[in-house]
This record gives C-alpha cells, structure tokens and sequence, in this order.
C-alpha cells in the first residue's frame, strides 16, 4: 500500500505532492472520503509528467473546494455544476481538478446524462478508457489503497488503450477524438475490440452527436498538448478535423507551423515554471490560414468564446513588441534578456519561436531556454537563507533575484580564440598533393 504513496511523492513536484497531503487533510476534516484519480494516476503509472491533479470525492466537490479557496489560497477557475466540479489554480501553480464521484446515465447516445452521486467504484466503472479509471485512495483508514475495477494498470503495462464498456463512445461519441489524442500523446496502441466499438460508432454518425460544447472542450485540450502536431495528424488522418471544420480537412490545415510548435514547446525546460496561454497561440496558428468565413464556421462549431478569440487576435500584436524589445541593441547582458523574457508570456515567447525570421531573435530565446532559465536553478533557497534573510518573505524573493541576476552577469565569457598553429614545414609539392599517385 505504502509504495504508491512514495511514488506519488517520487513522480510528483514538490509543489504538487504538498497539495496531496493538504487536499487529503482538508477532506478529513470536512469527512469526506477522496481519492486522486483520472490523468493523474495514469501519468503517474506511466512513468509521464502529472500536469494536472484529478481528486474524486465521494461527497460534496464544490463544498470541498470552497474549503480549499478560504484556507489554502485557492484561486477557483471554472465550476461546472451538472457534474458538481471544479477547476482550482493553487499556489505553487498547481492545477486541481475537484469532480464529485458519479453514476452517469445516457437516455440518449451523446445527450446530457443524468448525473447522481455515486460510490468511486462506480464512477471509475463509467468513465471512457481503463488507463483513466484508476483511483488511489488518500484516506485514512485505506490510505494507499489502488482502486482498479477495470484493470487499468495491466493496460498501461501493455501500453494499450481499451475503452472500459461497449458503449463508451456511443454515450460521449467525443470520447472518439480523445482516444487519437491519448494514442499520439502516449504512445499507447488501441485494443482491437475498442477500434471494433470506434469503427461501429462511426458508422452509426455517433460523430455528428458530438455537441459543440464538447468539440471546444476538445479544442482547449488539444491546444494544450505538447505533441500537438503529431495528434492533429492523426486527428486528419482519420478526417475528424472536418468536425472543426471542412476547411482544416482540406489544405489549409497548417501543419509545419504546429511542427515548429511542437519543437518550439520541447525547448522549455522540464520543471521550470513558464506561463503559458496555450489556446490563443494554438488558435493564433489553426485560424491563419482560413479566409473570415471559414472562421466563423470553426468558431460556432466549438462554441468559442469572445475573450478567447479577442485574445487569439491580440496576440500578433504583442508578440510583435516583444520581438521588437529582443532585438534592441541595449539587450547588452545576460540579465537584461532574462528579466525581459521571464516576465513576458509564454505563448509570445512560443509564437516568435515559431513565427520570427529574425535570427537575432530566435537565438536570444533559445539561449534563454537552455543557458539562463538552466542556470537559475543553481540558486538554491540554501543559497539564499546563509545571507541572513528569513525564508518564506518578500524580501528573500527579491534576494534570491538579485542572486540569480548576478549569477547570470558573472558568466566566464567565450574563451579567447587559440592562437593560430604554426605553418607546417615546407615540403615537395609531389607530398603534398592528396592524389598524387606514382604509376610503377
Ligand atoms: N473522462 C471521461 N470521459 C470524457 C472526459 C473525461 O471518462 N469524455 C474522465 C477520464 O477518466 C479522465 C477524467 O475524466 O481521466 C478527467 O478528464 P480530463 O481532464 O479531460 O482528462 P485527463 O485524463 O486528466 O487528461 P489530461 O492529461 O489531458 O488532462
């Protein structure tokens, strides 16, 4: 029981696993039995980075979470209440999905289901694939404790996506994109009787079920992905993209740019802290391409809001400015680039990686990347603490800039060129003539 905690505290961040123990207290508290579940079981297992933490309760999710924003600085980001969840930003940047455990049933494929409450064994047993449907429980008495009524565990040992009943993709036919997303995202193949239950749903025009809320929700999740590229190929090799759009089937779907994305986002390093709107610079690079009408269509397909698209068209703009600021010559030290590009977003910073023909620019970034974001790492709080400042306070933020700026500055500059080696003696021209050959 114990060994999934310690991989838990292994596999998760620092940051991420202080927030288990404190959503695992709070739950005690209120009496609420919880338990993490979803992605982030799965990535845990598979040996992937847990971007997010899913917690299953069986009780009151929302209760829960209000808890959460009064006594543990919680900042709420969306509420959903037909599914009683909800989305919380905490400190440390962690992202926490609150769902409460629930029994789901379909009338209708691809309808509203009727939601109850419902016992994790449950809940697990209705979600879309087995590698999604494992818990781990956080409370006492089972602290520890793997839940699998699927066997999800075995799957992701075979690597293999398998939906968790037959009629998964008929109940949420968008469960028919997430499971491309999930193939190019983990590697995984799909279970023959799953691509079966796939090819049937699409043959029944499950696919035209799909509701425009759901395709966005889909949209915001692919925007996220890292390997966006190879998932929007395989979006496009199945032709699942004229769902968006009969345009992004045809020519207009910009694939190179979302190549140089994806290489764009491997240059971030793993555990560093970057902010990043991923949705605007996504939909920045998909909409390029597509004349107004062909928007308009994609836009009321997803069901896309006015704040995301107005965010999407004010990012040219701002990138804009930032290129400008990273090509002025007064950027003379390594601190001066790294001050200008910490505190600017990411997804400005991606889209010129992407969209910059200008050298200068691309270089500046990509230093920025892998020498001076690297480098402040070697700063450590230990660092900080021996100057004599009190941890945890305004002022040992700001000692610990001035310490990482300074180290930035003290870089041993390029090494002097070796001095030119000596001329070689002379010699016949005959030696020195590479195929020069003698006849005998
Ligand atoms: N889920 C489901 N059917 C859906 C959407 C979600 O069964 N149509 C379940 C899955 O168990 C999933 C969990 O709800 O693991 C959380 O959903 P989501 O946040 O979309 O996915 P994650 O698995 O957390 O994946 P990601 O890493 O992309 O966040």
């Amino acid at each position: 029981m114990g060994d999934y905690m310690f991989m838990l505290e292994s596999h998760l961040s620092v940051d991420q696993f202080r927030v288990v123990g404190e959503m695992r207290d709070l739950a005690s508290e209120a009496g609420i039995n919880i338990f993490l579940t979803g992605g982030a079981m799965r990535d845990m297992l598979g040996g992937f980075p847990v971007r997010d933490l899913d917690f299953t309760v069986e009780g009151n999710a929302l209760k829960l979470a209000k808890a959460a924003e009064k006594k543990l600085g919680a900042h709420l980001v969306s509420t959903n209440e037909t599914y009683k969840s909800c989305e919380l930003l905490l400190p440390g940047n962690v992202t926490v999905e609150i769902a409460m455990a629930r029994h789901e049933r379909y009338t209708k494929s691809g309808s509203k289901p009727q939601i109850s409450p419902a016992t994790i064994h449950e809940d697990l047993r209705c979600r879309d694939f087995t590698v999604n449907a494992i818990a781990l429980s956080l409370n006492k008495a089972s602290l520890g404790l793997m839940i699998d009524p699927t066997n999800g565990a075995g799957d992701i040992e075979r690597k293999e996506i398998r939906a968790t009943h037959n009629y998964s993709f008929y109940d949420e036919p968008v469960r028919m994109l997430r499971v491309l997303r999930f193939k190019a995202r983990l590697g995984y193949g799909i279970d023959e009787r799953t691509k079966a239950h796939f090819d049937n749903a699409r043959e029944a025009e499950m696919l035209l079920r799909i509701t425009p809320d759901a395709l966005g929700a889909e949209l915001r999740h692919l925007a996220q992905e890292p390997n966006v590229a190879d998932v929007l190929q395989a979006l496009s090799d199945e032709k699942l993209l004229d769902l968006y759009s009969p345009a992004l089937a045809g020519a207009k779907l910009n694939l190179p740019e979302f190549q140089k994305l994806q290489k764009a986002r491997q240059l971030v390093p793993a555990g560093m802290q970057f902010r990043l709107n991923a949705l605007p610079l996504f939909l920045s690079i998909l909409l390029e391409k597509l004349n107004p009408k062909e928007r308009a269509v994609l836009n009321k397909a997803a069901n896309l809001s006015k704040p995301e698209l107005n965010a999407t068209q004010r990012l040219d703009a701002a990138a804009k400015k930032l290129e400008r600021e990273l090509k002025s010559p007064k950027l003379q030290k390594a601190s001066q680039l790294y001050q200008l590009l910490v505190n600017a977003h990411g997804e400005e910073i991606l889209y010129l990686l992407v969209d910059s023909e200008q050298r200068l620019v691309q270089d500046r970034i990509k230093n920025y990347f892998q020498k001076y974001l690297p480098m402040t790492q070697e700063v450590t709080d230990e660092m900080v603490a021996a100057t004599g400042v009190a941890p945890g306070t305004p002022k040992f933020q700001k000692a610990k800039e001035q310490m990482i700026l300074k180290r930035l500055d003290a870089r041993p500059k390029k090494p002097p060129p070796l001095p030119e080696p000596p001329p070689p003696p002379p010699t016949s021209s005959f030696a020195r003539g590479p195929s020069v050959r003698h006849a005998r």
